[in-house]
């Protein structure tokens, strides 16, 4: 290598600027069109091996063929989750504010781990509005951008596993789980989300350390059953340590007795952690808002920007209100990264003292471009907006003969079964027929939702996050399921 390299990745700025434009005509050309697309197009054998096996170049290859390649192999077949009958799972389409603001945060490529320079400034801002936003105090807590809602979990455990083992008098930093101590348990519902598992399984309090509680007919973790089972665990010589509650479950958007529960673990000295990863911003519209007393006296929150707020993905915060107390869990500063305080490049306190990364993406970037765009009352709108449109389907689902609701409406997320006359009273049925219809009715591409099981029964579960949903739009969902039934009944024959 020599004075003589031209680097392939450094192009003119004109050249950047061109390619720059094209993409974002690219984008643009494909949002315009979106709507009048099928939600979910199925990729061809072919398709699939082309991109599987595709060779590494060995001279490189022009970034506007490649745009090309993007444009007519990849935009050809999304998930789905940007078109407004997208119900499935918790994937919003993206905000179009923090597509760009994606770009810009490449653009300056920090490392939002700490230091004087703008990116952390404006993060300590928009963690700020986060808290403020759901109602979390602001004053001793901290908290940081993640990859999304499970790494946050991982980080307030960690911090809540921290405190146990300090309360009991030993560092879990330093011992790990090593020594003789009690074991610790945490409480959660069956309704839980699975990462609040691999979380204790990755903090090394493995599965047998959960204690998983029933849940009543609204899908709200048993406070009774959550009383008794505290204090049998204490009776048999185990730690009680955290209850992991819900803001608003995966499955159904049920949210967990919070202010009871704040009390309980107030009495039983126990660490609150509240997964508010697709509820949480449910906060903000007035109808539900009571519904989240208590929230406020959490420990510790996970939640995801890249859920409700549209974010692009990855973006999940973890909020924890001890601030010192979680310094004490991750800080770790090796001689190369000392500064002198109040001199240079020392300033804050840099984030990666506060979680596992020491190199991060400026996700502030995007969160701070969608909340300010909205403003507000604009989130407001949004939010109520979706639960609106809930209602809306939950209302034509209880007057459609062939439908059947199997859930209580909380935020955005309607179960429910189809139910036609022919197989009332025959459950197997009823359970065959949803679950073949599902796969159906995704690749008709008409309509996208998804499934899951409550109380052990199969269910068709459909979320709303989309702005330009319209009550259109569920009406179609609905049709789409009855299409589906229809196609999985010829099948059968
Ligand atoms: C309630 C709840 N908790 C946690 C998670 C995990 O979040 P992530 O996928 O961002 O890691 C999800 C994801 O859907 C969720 O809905």
């Amino acid at each position: 290598m020599s004075d003589s390299f031209v680097s392939p990745l450094v192009e003119d700025l004109v050249t950047f600027r061109r390619l720059g434009h094209l993409a974002v005509d690219m984008a643009a050309d494909y949002l315009e069109t979106l709507r009048d697309r099928p939600v979910f197009v199925p990729m061809t054998p072919d398709e699939r091996q082309a991109l599987l096996t595709q060779d590494l170049s060995e001279e490189g290859i022009p970034p506007e063929e490649l745009l090309v390649t993007i444009r007519d192999r990849l935009f050809t077949h999304p998930m789905g989750n940007g078109h407004p009958r997208f119900f499935g799972w918790v994937n919003s389409p993206p905000a179009l504010p923090g597509i760009l603001a994606e770009f810009l945060a490449a653009t300056l490529n920090p490392s939002c781990a700490g230091g004087d320079h703008a990116a952390i400034y404006l993060e300590y801002s928009v963690i700020r509005w986060l808290m403020e936003l759901i109602g979390f105090p602001q004053e001793k807590s901290m908290g940081l951008f993640v990859s999304g809602a499970s790494m946050a979990t991982l980080t307030c455990l960690a911090a809540a596993r921290f405190w146990a083992a300090k309360e009991a008098g030993w560092n879990v930093r330093e011992r790990g789980l090593q020594a003789q101590n009690p074991d610790l348990v945490l409480y959660l519902s069956e309704e839980g989300h699975g990462c609040i598992r691999k979380a204790a399984e990755m903090l090394g309090l493995g599965s047998n350390s959960l204690h998983l509680l029933p849940t009543d007919s609204t899908f709200r973790m048993d406070v009774t059953a959550l009383r008794a089972a505290i204090q049998a665990d204490r009776a048999a010589g185990r730690q009680p340590f955290c209850v992991a509650a819900s803001a608003g479950t995966v499955n159904t958007g049920a949210i967990d007795p919070l202010s009871l529960l704040a009390d309980m673990c107030a009495e039983e000295s126990l660490w609150l952690h509240v997964d508010g990863a697709y509820g949480a911003f449910g906060k903000v519209d007035p109808q539900v808002a009571p519904l989240f007393e208590g929230f406020e006296r959490a420990q510790s929150v996970a939640i995801d920007p890249h859920k409700w707020l549209s974010v692009p993905v990855e973006c999940g915060c973890a909020l924890v209100s001890d601030k010192h107390l979680l310094r004490e869990t991750f800080s770790l500063v090796p001689p190369y990264l000392q500064l002198e305080e109040g001199k240079g490049f020392a300033n804050l306190p840099w984030f990666s003292e506060y979680g596992f990364q020491q190199t991060r993406g400026f996700r502030a970037l995007k969160v701070w471009m969608v909340l300010q765009t909205t403003g507000r009352q604009g989130l407001v709108q949004r939010i109520q907006h979706h639960n609106t449109l809930a209602r809306q389907l939950a209302s034509l689902i209880d007057a459609a003969p062939d439908f059947e609701r199997v859930a209580p409406v909380t935020l955005s997320i309607v179960c429910f079964r189809y139910l036609p006359l022919e197989r009332k009273g025959d459950e197997e049925g009823i359970e065959q027929m949803n679950r073949a219809l599902v796969p159906l009715l995704q690749l008709a591409g008409e309509a996208f939702l998804t499934s899951t099981v409550l109380h052990g029964q199969f269910a068709l579960r459909a979320c709303i996050l989309h702005d330009t949903t319209t009550s259109d739009d569920l009406r179609i969902l609905l049709e789409s399921v009855r299409h589906a039934a229809e196609l999985s009944r010829k099948q059968e024959q």
